[in-house]
C-alpha cells in the first residue's frame, strides 16, 4: 500500500521561506502557516514587529493560531495561557497568584521583505546568512494568491522551466497567440538559451546571446528563472506579464504556492499588493496536470516523472539536481555559470 510520507524531507535547510503575505498579518489576528514539518503561528508584537513561533501551546498542545493577540502577546484559546513575543510563557490566568511555569515556545527568525513575512528554517540552529528579497517588484499593482498543490515541490518548480508545454497546457492564454479557445496555436521555433550555476537556472530568449539582467525588467525577452530554495520567476514575452512563484514544501506530496502576478507592459506608480482569493487561471492549468501525474508516478517522493526526456527538458533536470543536492546539504560550492542552447518549438 502506498504510504503518505509526512515530515520535513523536502525542506532545504538554512533558507528563508514565506510564511504569508505581509498584508495578511494584521495587528490583532494570528496567522497559521505550515513549512515542511513545522506548524507555525505568526503575529505582531506590541510595536508591530512580526513574530513566528511553533503553533503549539505548551499546556495541552492546542494551536496558538486559534487564540487571540492582545498587547503583543498571544493567548491560547483553551485556557488563556499567554505567550510573549520571545516565546516565553508569561501568564496562566487560572493561577494568577502562583509563579508562572518556566517554559517557552520555540521561535523562528522572522523578517518582512518584498511584501512577504519570511521565516528562517534551520534544523541545526544555523543563523541567517542572507536576507530574503524578490527580484523585479518595482512598480504597480501585483495580485497575490495562496494555493495548495497536491504535487511534489520539485515537480512544481520544474514545470516553470519547461518551455515546450505552454501551447498545449495553456492554449487559451498562450502569450500573444492564444485566442481564448482550447485550440493549440501554431507553434513557433524559440531560440532559447539556458545558463546554469550551482544555485540557479535561467532560460531566456528568443535570439539573445547575453543573459538578461536578473529581473528581466529591461528586456522584452521571455524568461524563466529558478533559484534556491524553491522559487520561480516567469517573464512572458513582450513584457505582457510577470509572475513570481514561491513554493513551500508541506510534505513529500504537496506544497503551498505563494504567487504574485502582474499584467501589463509598463507598470507604474508605487507597488501595491492586492490579496486575491481562489486560484489564478494559468497556474491552475498546470496544477491539474501535475496532480494527475503525481497520483500515477510519484510515490513517497521518489519521482519517476519522465519516462523519456528531450532536450527541452534539460533546464528542469538541472534545477532538479540543484534542489536534490541542496536537500542533501551538499554541492553548494560556487560554480562558474555554464551556458547552452535549449531551443525548441513551443
Ligand atoms: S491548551 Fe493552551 S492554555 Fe491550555
Ligand atoms: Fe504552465
Amino acid at each position: 500500500m502506498r504510504k503518505r510520507a509526512r515530515g520535513g524531507n523536502m525542506l532545504i535547510q538554512n533558507h528563508w521561506y514565506p510564511v504569508c503575505p505581509s498584508e495578511r498579518l494584521k495587528s490583532d489576528k494570528p496567522v497559521s502557516a505550515q513549512i515542511g514539518k513545522y506548524a507555525l503561528v505568526a503575529f505582531r508584537d506590541r510595536v508591530g514587529k512580526p513574530v513566528v513561533m511553533l503553533d503549539r501551546c505548551p499546556h495541552r498542545g492546542v494551536p496558538l493560531s486559534l487564540g487571540r493577540v492582545h498587547d503583543g502577546k498571544i493567548a491560547c484559546r483553551y485556557h488563556g495561557w499567554q505567550i510573549a513575543a520571545d516565546g516565553a510563557l508569561v501568564g496562566v490566568p487560572a493561577h494568577p497568584d502562583e509563579a508562572v511555569p518556566n517554559c517557552s515556545v520555540p521561535t523562528f527568525e522572522a523578517v518582512e521583505s518584498s511584501h512577504y513575512l519570511w521565516a528562517w528554517i534551520s534544523d541545526t540552529g544555523v543563523r541567517p546568512s542572507y536576507q530574503p528579497a524578490l527580484r523585479g517588484i518595482q512598480h504597480g499593482e501585483w495580485h497575490q494568491y495562496t494555493c495548495v498543490w497536491q504535487v511534489n515541490i520539485i515537480a512544481a518548480v520544474e514545470n516553470n522551466l519547461d518551455a515546450s508545454h505552454v501551447p498545449f497546457s495553456h492554449a487559451d492564454t498562450y502569450p500573444l497567440r492564444g485566442d481564448g479557445t482550447d485550440e493549440v496555436p501554431d507553434m513557433v521555433f524559440a531560440d532559447l538559451r539556458c545558463e546554469v550555476d550551482h544555485q540557479s537556472v535561467v532560460v531566456w530568449g528568443p535570439g539573445r546571446k547575453q543573459r538578461p539582467p536578473p529581473d528581466f525588467e529591461t528586456t522584452a525577452s521571455m524568461g524563466m528563472r529558478f533559484e534556491l530554495p524553491f522559487r520561480n520567476y516567469v517573464w512572458a514575452g513582450g513584457r505582457t506579464a510577470r509572475a513570481i512563484y514561491n513554493w513551500v514544501p508541506l510534505d513529500n506530496e504537496s506544497c503551498r504556492l505563494e504567487f504574485m502576478v502582474q499584467q501589463g507592459a509598463e507598470p507604474s506608480g508605487p507597488v501595491s499588493i492586492v490579496l486575491r482569493d481562489g486560484e489564478p487561471h494559468v497556474p491552475s492549468q498546470d496544477r491539474v496536470l501535475l496532480e494527475a501525474a503525481q497520483r500515477l508516478n510519484w510515490v513517497e517522493g521518489d519521482e519517476k516523472p519522465y519516462f523519456k526526456s528531450v532536450p527541452s527538458d534539460q533546464p528542469a533536470h538541472f534545477a532538479r539536481n540543484i534542489m536534490k543536492r541542496a536537500l542533501r546539504g551538499d554541492g553548494l560550492s560556487a560554480q562558474a555559470p555554464k551556458q547552452f542552447n535549449v531551443s525548441c518549438w513551443g
